[in-house]
C-alpha cells in the first residue's frame, strides 16, 4: 500500500490548470515495457515536460502493482537527482470497475479513469459518482468518460465497431453529478490502428472540433481528454510488413489535427499505439538483422533511443515541452 505523494508524483489537478491556461496538452503515455517507462523519462529530462503515464489494469497482470509504483518511483527519484521539477502522474487507463480504480489508489496511482462510457447515463453517472467519492479522500483524481470511440484498447481485447460522438448537452449533469475532475470526449477518434478513412477525394475527415467547441462553451475552465489520438506513422507500419508482420495501413490522427485540440480545452492527449508499433518495427528489424544473436538486449538497448525521439516530438506536438 502506497500513497502517490511518497512515490514522487502528483494528481492531475494543478497540471490541467497550467494547461488549460496556457493552451497545451500534458501527454498521456502508456508504458508496457522497462524501455518504454525509461524512454518516457528520458523524454522529460530532454524536453521538460509534464507526463502522465498510462497504466492499464492489464499491466497489474504483466508487473504486479508493487512493481508498478517502485518502477514509477525509480523514475520520480531520476528527476529529483538531476533537479527537474517536472511534474509526474501515474494515471490508471480505463479502469472499468469500481473494484479496479479502488485497488490501484491503494498501489499509490495518483489519478484514475473510470470509463463507464458503455453504460446508459444514469449508470454511468453513479459509478463514476462512486469512484469520485473514494478518490477524493484520498486527494486522487478521476477521468470520467461520455461518448464511445471505436476501436480495441488493448491487443485481444474486443475490438469496439461503433463510435458515438459525445452529446455536449449531456457534460454540464454529468460533470455536476459526478463530481469528475475531467472528462474524456468521443469528437472523431479511434483506440488502436482503426483510425481515419480518407473522404471520396482522398483527403482526411477533421475531428469534430465543432462538438468540442459546444462543450468548451458550457464547461469553460474544465479539462477535456483525447482518447485514441496515436498518429500511426506509415514508417513504423511499413517497417513491421518489411520484416514478417502483416498490418494493413490504418491512417491516425495527424499531428496538426493533434496540436488544434490541444490548444483548445483538451489538457490530456492519450498515446499507446504509436508507442507498441514504434518497439515492434524497430525490434522486428534489429533482430532481423542480427539473425545469431542469444540476448535481448540487442534489441532492448536499441529501442530506447527511438521511443525518445517519438515521446519528444509528442511534446512538440502538443505544446507541452518546457513548461515546468
Ligand atoms: P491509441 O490507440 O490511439 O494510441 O489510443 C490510446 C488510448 O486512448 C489509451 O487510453
Ligand atoms: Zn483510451
Amino acid at each position: 500500500m502506497y500513497n502517490y505523494k511518497d512515490l514522487g508524483l502528483v494528481n492531475t489537478k494543478e497540471m490541467f490548470e497550467k494547461a488549460y491556461k496556457e493552451s497545451y496538452a500534458v501527454p498521456a503515455l502508456n508504458f508496457v515495457s522497462i524501455e518504454q517507462y525509461n524512454a518516457i523519462i528520458d523524454a522529460v529530462i530532454e524536453k521538460k515536460s509534464p507526463v502522465i503515464l498510462l497504466a492499464s489494469p492489464n499491466l497489474h497482470n504483466q508487473l504486479g502493482f508493487e512493481m508498478i509504483a517502485r518502477l514509477v518511483q525509480s523514475g520520480t527519484d531520476r528527476l529529483k537527482n538531476l533537479g527537474i521539477s517536472a511534474p509526474v502522474a501515474l494515471h490508471l487507463d480505463h479502469g472499468m470497475t469500481y473494484e479496479q480504480c479502488v485497488t490501484a489508489i491503494e498501489y499509490g496511482f495518483s489519478s484514475v479513469m473510470i470509463d463507464g462510457s458503455a453504460l446508459p447515463f444514469e449508470e454511468n453517472i453513479e459509478l463514476t459518482k462512486k469512484v469520485v467519492e473514494y478518490a477524493h479522500k484520498y486527494d486522487v483524481t478521476v477521468e470520467g468518460e461520455l461518448g464511445t470511440l471505436a476501436g480495441a484498447e488493448e491487443e485481444g481485447d474486443e475490438a469496439n465497431l461503433n463510435s458515438h460522438y459525445t452529446d455536449p448537452s449531456m457534460v454540464e449533469e454529468f460533470v455536476r453529478r459526478t463530481g469528475v475532475d475531467s472528462l474524456a470526449i468521443s469528437i472523431g477518434t479511434s483506440h488502436g490502428l482503426v483510425k481515419l478513412k480518407p473522404n471520396k477525394d482522398g483527403s482526411l475527415p477533421e475531428l469534430r472540433y465543432d462538438i468540442l467547441e459546444d462543450i468548451q462553451n458550457r464547461i469553460p475552465g474544465f479539462p477535456i481528454v483525447l482518447h485514441g489520438a496515436s498518429t500511426i506513422s506509415p514508417k513504423f507500419v511499413d517497417m513491421i510488413n518489411q520484416y514478417g508482420g502483416k498490418l494493413k495501413q490504418a491512417i491516425g490522427i495527424p499531428e496538426e489535427q493533434i496540436t488544434r485540440a490541444a490548444k483548445m480545452s483538451v489538457c490530456k492527449i492519450n498515446i499507446a499505439s504509436d508507442g507498441w508499433i514504434c518497439a515492434l518495427a524497430h525490434t522486428r528489424r534489429i533482430l532481423a538483422e542480427n539473425p545469431s544473436a542469444i540476448d535481448s538486449r540487442v534489441f532492448t538497448l536499441k529501442i530506447r533511443p527511438e521511443l525518445v525521439e517519438l515521446y519528444k516530438d509528442k511534446m512538440e506536438i502538443m505544446g507541452s515541452a518546457n513548461r515546468i
